[in-house]
């Protein structure tokens, strides 16, 4: 199958990897330096609706995968669709499940999905109010789109208050206490299969220290998950919320990602995205063994029912992230990178990597994803560890805590 896959970051090296496995033909738009050995890289603005129709026409695309949001919010996909393009990727309709907190909310609410009690707030007044009637912590999130950034919890109501006056619309909700686990289920419209479920670290430091990040690292499965866990999620989350965007016309083809927290009460919504998550993904295509690309294109044409189940590998699997100093606020760029030969159970995964006169260089915040596979977790966490020793950054840093659950 010829595959033109949109994005840059580790998630899209990780996702390429896999729609290659079964021998499909990888174009990729724009990419980064460790896609070049899996496919074609075409330097097209992948926000640009007509350019990526365009460049679809020109590989003649049997499938379009959408890996970022900020595409899926813009309508690229509608507009491939509409040139009549198979494509992995909500409408922008059904993106609007991560690019508005708010219609989020009112999708549970509808669809009887639990979540964080919560209240959208518009005016300084609003925000005091609902601040005070949820209590510390206190969580403010922005409405639209800001690449797990827009979020800030904390016992500071003064703090929470000037967010809220700095986002115009604001969700502000319940603090939600418990572990997390990210749960993806590819999804046709109609039917939705899970992947493993992750837990990711969002937190730049170790112990869960400093502010949020887009994720420093990753592991799955979770050893730790109660029986049932998935099913779990599968029933009261992810089918009702599918079921409700179809009843409204807007069906929901795609990646759905739930990010949710187990708390004492129960399980409740964290967030939804509409996309693979990063670094999650990384981890959970690791152990794929199905190939990745007939599964997207039967999501794509409505007809997932048809498959057998995905199969995975036995064991675990960790990626830490090897970030640029100064993430997640203004990162060092142009660090010189160097890297160890992949082996069958680590290899390093691209992210913000750019070639410089042949030479790898840092080109972004989160820099590259070290994979580790092990017979279980700790098995996992030591692979990759050892692996990311083996890498000279001297511009980096990690986490030193990723596979430990939290
Ligand atoms: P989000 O962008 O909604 O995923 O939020 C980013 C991170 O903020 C989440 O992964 C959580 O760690 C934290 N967070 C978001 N909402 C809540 C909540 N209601 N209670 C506690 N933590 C939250
Ligand atoms: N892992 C967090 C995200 O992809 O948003």
């Amino acid at each position: 199958m010829r595959i033109l896959l949109l994005g840059t970051g580790g998630r899209e090296h990780a996702l390429g990897r896999a729609l290659v496995a079964d021998g499909s033909e990888l174009h990729v738009a724009p990419g980064n330096p460790g896609l070049t050995r899996l496919g074609t890289l075409h330097d097209v603005d992948i926000t640009d609706g007509p350019a990526v129709v365009a460049l679809a026409r020109d590989i003649d695309a049997e499938l379009v995968v959408v890996g970022p949001e900020a595409p899926l919010v813009a309508g690229v996909a509608d507009e491939l669709r509409r040139a009549g393009y198979d494509v992995f990727g909500p409408s922008a309709q059904a993106a609007a499940l991560e690019g508005s907190k708010a219609f989020a909310k009112d999708i549970m609410a509808a669809a009887g999905v639990p979540t964080a009690g919560h209240r959208v707030c518009t005016t300084a007044d609003e925000a005091a109010a609902a601040l005070d009637c949820f209590g510390a912590p206190h969580v403010v999130k922005d409405d639209g789109l800001a690449a797990g950034k827009g979020v800030v919890v904390t016992d500071d109501r003064d703090a929470a208050l000037a967010h809220a006056a700095s986002s115009g619309t604001v969700v502000i909700e319940e603090y939600l206490d418990g572990p997390e686990v990210s749960l993806f289920a590819i999804c046709d419209g109609t039917t939705a299969r899970p992947l493993l479920p992750a837990q990711d670290f969002k937190r730049v430091g170790d112990g869960d220290l400093g502010p949020n990040t887009g994720g420093m690292g990753a592991y799955c499965p979770l050893p730790w998950a109660p029986q049932g866990l998935v099913d779990e999620i599968m029933r009261d989350v992810v089918q009702p919320t599918v079921d409700e965007m179809a009843r409204r016309g807007t069906p929901f083809v795609g990646l759905l990602y739930a990010g949710l927290a187990l708390t004492r009460r129960g399980l409740r919504v964290v967030e939804f995205n509409v996309r693979f998550g990063d670094p999650e993904t990384q981890a959970v295509l690791s152990l794929l063994e199905t190939p990745l690309a007939p599964v997207l294109r039967a999501a794509a044409r409505g007809e997932l029912d048809a498959l057998p189940e995905l199969t995975w590998r036995d064991g675990a699997a960790v990626v830490v992230v090897e970030a640029a100093q100064g993430y997640p606020g203004t990162p060092k760029k142009g660090g010189p990178i160097s890297l160890p030969e992949d082996t069958d159970d680590a290899y390093v995964l691209h992210a913000g990597t750019a070639l410089t006169d042949g030479h790898l260089v840092a080109a972004g915040g989160r820099v590259l994803g070290i994979v580790g596979r092990g017979a279980d977790l700790e098995a996992a966490r030591a692979t990759a560890y050892q692996h990311l020793e083996r890498v000279v950054f001297p511009d980096g840093f990690h986490r030193n805590d990723i596979g430990i659950p939290h």
